[in-house]
């Protein structure tokens, strides 16, 4: 990781800083705040912009697909289709879907065995109200532009992690090999998203269900494609199935469905629609390439303090850094554990984080840092997913105090997902054991690294709080905001190759 050391340079731009804000925090109105705020401000965040190298653009030099390219279209249906997992009802866009910020909005994902499985979103719900994943559905969104690993812990991961590639370089690692070597059944050229869409249909609580206990995911994997392709042990299992003329137009090719619909072509076609969900024209995007009103005052505070070394900054770009925000590595930082967990500790429910793959307890509760892009539409926020905006942000400062406000005594009522569950209170009881063990962990680290943001911070919330969330919320792409302008992204029910098209609604039965 990236060290920091303050500069002098740094601390006399804070002093500037502090004066512009008044200490009032935020807001910037009335009295000395103004005028010659603006322009300093302008000033202090280009400076900062040029010493980053921002462009503000994560896409350039990229091979990124159109969602009207014919691929991408045939992954939207694969994508929005109940077919692909075992017991025929859950989607892909069961957990990613497009209106919900490319995520499902829950804290953890309701998978299989709905008791509506149409319904997207909070409402989705079990018969016993509790989620059968446990991390949260990160979004699909962007997810071409990860050059290292995807999922929380990286567990499909790019041999080479060259720049620019999206994993297309040099193999890939999935679960099913050793830590460093390339899934030999992932065709070399495969990116990242297509080898990740491998995974799912293969376990019980996403996609497979209670379908062929037991079997390998590659058997899982063939038979999937058999009934999709209307052949093979598959035949006959969709009724009315007119997968093949999809494939046909998408490959441009008259090839025969035992040829053409193998799960490596799903797996790219859903790969290449999910590459195609590129949404970076963000407020802030437009700030740094030259429009100085495109962001408030306070986001361009928020933004100095998201920038500048610890003490008085807080250094964010440590790990958020570039424009694509995320440097891809592993790091602690102490979210709260809580949910069913990832089979960790004593009783299972904690979740080590990358020390699963690599077997290294100087990686444990380490995850990937995620792109803030989107953040505006991607909650709830970090991998338990339990977190408000706002809270994700407090957390740096004020790790204690937010863990405390959001799981008071412990408690899962105030998560939204359990609030109305009758046990809400004492759901999940690990949680304030398993959290702080997080917690510690950043506190070790910070003995060994001292520049890491968190915690001990010697922050007044008041005053930085506001500014920073404000910065948060530029970016994010309006895209993601407006369902006429994601439409391209989500199928018509005329569209539907089978009768097992996901159309979702959320839980009142709006369509989403
Ligand atoms: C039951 C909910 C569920 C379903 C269904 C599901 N996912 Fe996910 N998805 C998740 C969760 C949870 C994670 C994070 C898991 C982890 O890190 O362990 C994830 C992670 C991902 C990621 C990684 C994103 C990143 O930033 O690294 C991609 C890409 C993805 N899913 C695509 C898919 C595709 C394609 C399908 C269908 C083949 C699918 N998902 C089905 C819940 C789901
Ligand atoms: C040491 C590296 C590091 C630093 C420094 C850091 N983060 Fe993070 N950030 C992460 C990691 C890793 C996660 C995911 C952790 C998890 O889910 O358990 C994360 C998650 C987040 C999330 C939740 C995103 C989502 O999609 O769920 C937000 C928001 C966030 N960070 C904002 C910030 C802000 C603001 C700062 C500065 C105050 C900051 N981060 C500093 C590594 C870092």
């Amino acid at each position: 990781m990236k060290t920091r050391t303050l500069t002098l340079l740094g601390l006399a731009m804070f002093t500037g800083m502090l004066a512009a804000c008044g200490g009032g925090g935020g807001g910037g109105g009335g009295g000395r705040d103004d005028d010659t705020t603006q322009s300093t401000l302008d000033a202090q965040l280009r400076q900062v912009i040029a010493a980053e190298g921002l462009t503000g653009d994560p896409t350039t030099g990229r091979n990124l697909p159109s969602i009207n390219d014919p691929l991408a279209q045939l992954g939207k249906l694969l994508f929005f289709s109940k077919s692909l997992s075992g017991d025929m009802d859950t989607a892909c866009a069961s957990c990613h879907h497009p209106a919900l910020g490319g995520g499902d909005g829950l804290a953890l994902p309701v998978g299989t065995g709905a008791i509506d499985p149409d319904v997207v979103g909070p409402g989705r719900n079990r018969a016993d109200g509790l989620p059968n994943v446990g991390r949260h559905s990160q979004s699909v969104f962007n997810v071409g532009l990860y050059d290292t690993g995807l999922f929380w812990d990286s567990r499909v991961e790019s041999i080479g992690k060259e720049t620019g590639l999206n994993g297309t370089g040099s193999g890939i690692r999935t679960p099913e090999t050793a830590l460093h070597v390339a899934d030999p059944l992932v065709t070399p050229g495969t990116s990242l998203v297509a080898a990740q869409a491998r995974i799912p249909v293969a376990v019980p609580g996403e996609m497979l269900g209670s379908f062929m206990p037991g079997a390998a995911p590659e058997a899982i994997r063939q038979r999937l494609a058999e009934r999709i392709g209307d052949y093979g042990a598959g035949a006959g299992e969709i009724p009315n199935n007119n997968w093949l003329a999809a494939f046909q137009t998408a490959f441009a090719s008259a090839e025969s469905a035992e040829q053409l619909i193998t799960f490596e072509n799903i797996a790219l076609a859903i790969g290449e629609y999910q590459r195609s969900m590129i949404f970076v024209e963000t407020p802030w995007k437009a700030y740094v390439q030259g429009d100085n009103s495109a962001i408030s005052d306070s986001a361009k505070r928020g933004a100095l303090l998201f920038y500048r070394d610890l003490n008085p900054g807080l250094a964010c770009n440590q790990c958020h850094g570039g424009d694509f925000f995320t440097d891809e590595r592993h790091a602690v930082t102490g979210f709260p554990q809580t949910g069913p967990g990832k089979g960790d500790g004593a009783a299972g429910d904690q979740d080590f984080g990358r020390e699963q793959q690599t077997g290294n307890s100087a990686d444990r509760f380490m995850f990937r840092t995620p792109t803030l892009l989107n953040l505006t539409v991607t909650g709830p926020y970090a991998h338990t997913g339990t977190y408000t905006l706002e809270d994700a942000a407090q957390h740096y400062f004020l790790p204690n105090d937010t863990f405390a406000g959001r799981f008071p005594g412990g408690s899962l009522c105030r998560v939204p997902q359990f609030a109305a569950h009758p046990d809400c209170a004492n759901l999940y009881p690990n949680t304030v054991v398993n959290s702080a063990a997080a917690r510690n962990a950043v506190t070790q680290q910070r003995l060994i690294d001292a520049t890491l943001t968190f915690p001990d911070l010697s922050f007044s919330p008041p005053r930085d709080a506001p500014p920073l969330f404000d910065f948060l919320q530029t970016l994010t792409d309006p895209c993601t905001l407006n369902r006429a302008c994601l439409a391209p992204w989500i199928p018509d029910p005329s569209e539907a190759p089978d009768g097992n098209q996901l159309n979702a609604t959320d839980s009142s039965g709006s369509p989403l």
